[in-house]
């Protein structure tokens, strides 16, 4: 059985004021029946930890470099990470890929950088609007979970979250077909892969989920759990996306 895994990704949003929605979530949902898990910028990671206090409530980061450390100005190393608290991180988000041009090496890169600090690595692809309506969309995920997930994968290291890029932040999203197709198409690719250990690899979908939609997502083929942007900066509309996911 995989455990469900509600993951939020703040990406650069928020300051210490922010820490209370962390806090409330810990009180409110920490006895979950899911995994709970929030990406704060790089410099709340810290206070995160802190404010999830005991509660089950897993902190990550969202990017990482690919060195252990060194003359990176402005990078992370992984390790940092740990050492800051974190046990997860985003690697590969198309914001990444977007803004600063991570390649699918690249990508793999940084995910052998997370699994050596000890961390799972949470790898993102999706497909832009342009490659779904060309029919790439299933080439696309396929050359992207070839490149962006090195040999090494196990149930425990890894989470893949399929985010179209076309339905971030957009209120948009796929049908639960083409959600269906692209999970189903993942399970299959980590299972020629991986065997049988593909089968615990948790497979979060992303892109504009919110507590409207969480639960017709979350009933899904092999959708694990979500990987949630604008609806996890308040502790009221993750609660309500946590809930949905514990009860799915
Ligand atoms: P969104 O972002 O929920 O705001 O669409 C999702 C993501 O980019 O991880």
């Amino acid at each position: 059985m995989r455990r469900k895994l509600a993951a939020g990704n703040w990406k650069m949003n928020g300051t210490r004021a922010s820490l209370a929605e962390i806090g409330r979530i810990a009180a409110d949902h920490g006895g979950a029946a899911c995994e709970i898990m929030i990406c704060p910028p790089a410099t709340l990671i810290a206070a995160a930890v802190t404010a999830a206090g005991d509660a089950p409530v897993r902190i990550g980061g969202q990017d990482c470099h690919a060195r252990a450390s060194g003359a990176h100005t402005g990078d992370i190393a992984a390790a940092q990470l740990a050492d800051a608290g974190a046990s997860h991180v985003i690697l590969g988000h198309s914001e990444r890929r977007a803004d600063h041009g991570e390649s699918d090496a690249d990508v793999a890169a940084k995910v052998l950088a997370a699994w050596s600090a000890g961390l799972v690595a949470v790898v993102c692809l999706g497909e832009t609007e342009a490659e779904r309506d060309r029919g790439e969309t299933l080439a696309v995920i396929g050359r992207q979970l070839a490149g962006s997930v090195p040999e090494g994968a196990t149930t425990a290291n890894l989470v893949v979250a399929y985010e179209p890029v076309w339905a971030i932040g957009t209120g948009r999203t796929p049908t639960l077909d083409q959600i269906a197709e692209v999970h189903d198409f993942l399970r299959a690719g980590l299972t020629s892969r991986l065997g049988p250990a593909a089968d615990g690899v948790r497979l979060l979908y992303g892109g504009s989920v919110k507590p409207s939609n969480a639960s017709e997502i979350f009933a899904v083929s092999n959708v694990d759990g979500a990987l949630v942007g604008g609806a996890s900066l308040k502790a009221e509309d993750f609660g309500q996306i946590i809930a949905a996911l514990s009860a799915a």
